[in-house]
């Protein structure tokens, strides 16, 4: 009970009602009609009242794909229906002053309805699919020549759970070695599940190649779950976690540093940790989850920060909440401070909200140039 005053799961509830109240109850079918719609709307609850939340973490009910994609693909028609009804009733309201004759609801909640549905179904597929690849080109002052042309590969918020499975990872590892990268970098949010559960899912990443071999650091996600327990795991699929700490690539007389610092949720996050002992003048990559602390990244002589989290917002409406919530950063280059950061819209998503609406996920490959 104590869960419905929980403002994780208390929104989703208050979308609930207002989804049937704005877009159910003005249709003038009869209630043996609208109350089978007004559950099936309710159903897709079910997507978060199935995460438990114990004192270790929260444990998520395991469900075969086809329910958990049904599920998932409630709660996502839910939020999209949101909406479109917020801009329905305000035209409602501004009908009422200036119009001043019958507003036909029955007929703006049908096509809210229709279009909610059609958004769905194309965003679930957006959000599902395995990503394209999108090349950038960046220039990196003091990059020796040795790097110039290196291949850098990012993937993040894969978010391994319900819906995207083994077969979906397997398909972007795949996609990644065909890119023939010099080193891949994973900064955060693996997994959404328990590591029994999802183990096996995320077992592909074992086959990732590259010469510097795969680096990662933590997300947020990781610490929802078994944390100790995933970084066991997924180190042993051959990643190399920088838990405030970096790595120097070498090549003939060219040096590169990459750093990583872990995600603020599990509170040792420190960059000049990270980036100790890094002579002047190399220049240096770091990993960084979270992309709002770019400001003090660059302060701090970071060259090029990677990162992940808002997963470009997923659609329209949610996209500037993202921006607001995340120091305005929520997909693509901007530049801070003279330092390049990459905002990655993500490899995937957390399953619960599967709806992408022109914002595609991506495998991300830097090309690095000397500036
Ligand atoms: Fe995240």
């Amino acid at each position: 009970m104590f869960r419905f005053f929980n403002p994780f799961f208390l929104m989703p509830c208050l979308i609930c009602l207002y989804d049937v109240l704005s877009m159910i109850c003005p249709l003038r079918f009869s209630l043996w009609a609208k109350i089978p719609m007004a559950l099936l709307i309710t159903a897709g609850l079910a997507k978060i009242f199935m995460l438990r939340m114990t004192p270790a973490g929260f444990e998520v009910y395991e469900l075969p794909r086809p329910a958990a994609l049904i599920l998932s693909g409630l709660f996502s028609f839910m939020v999209c229906a949101l909406f479109m009804l917020i801009v329905k009733d305000v035209i409602f309201l501004v009908w009422k002053v200036i119009v001043r004759q019958a507003f036909p609801a029955h007929y703006a909640s049908l096509c809210v309805m229709i279009l909610a549905a059609c958004a769905t179904i194309w965003g679930a597929y957006q959000g599902t699919r395995v990503p394209d690849v999108l090349t950038h080109e960046v220039r990196i002052k003091n990059l020796g020549p040795e790097f110039d042309g290196m291949k850098a590969a990012m993937l993040v918020d894969i978010h391994v759970g319900s819906v995207n499975r083994r077969e979906f990872v397997r398909a972007v590892v795949d996609k990644t070695n065909a890119l023939s990268p010099d080193v891949i970098l994973i900064p955060g949010d693996f997994v959404d599940g328990q590591v029994r559960n999802r183990s096996g899912d995320l077992e592909p990443l074992r086959d990732l190649r590259a010469k510097y071999g795969v680096l990662a650091v933590t997300g947020n996600h990781e610490y929802y779950y078994d944390l100790a327990g995933w970084l066991k795991t997924i180190e042993g699929f051959g990643v190399k976690w920088l838990e405030n700490e970096n790595v120097i690539l070498t090549s003939g007389d060219s040096r590169l540093a990459i750093a990583g610092v872990p995600d603020p949720t599990g509170g040792n996050r420190n960059t000049p940790k990270a980036l100790a002992g890094i002579s002047e003048g190399i220049p240096i990559i770091l990993m960084d989850h979270q992309p709002r602390f770019a400001g003090e990244n660059a302060e701090l002589g970071v060259n090029l920060q990677l990162s992940g989290h808002t997963h470009g917002g997923q659609m329209p409406g949610i996209r500037q909440l993202v921006a607001r919530s995340n120091g305005g950063f929520v997909r693509g280059w901007y530049d801070v401070g003279g330092m390049k950061l990459y905002n990655s819209p993500g490899t995937s998503q957390w399953d619960g909200f599967i709806v992408r609406l022109f914002d595609p996920s991506e495998i991300s490959l830097f090309i690095l140039r000397a500036e």
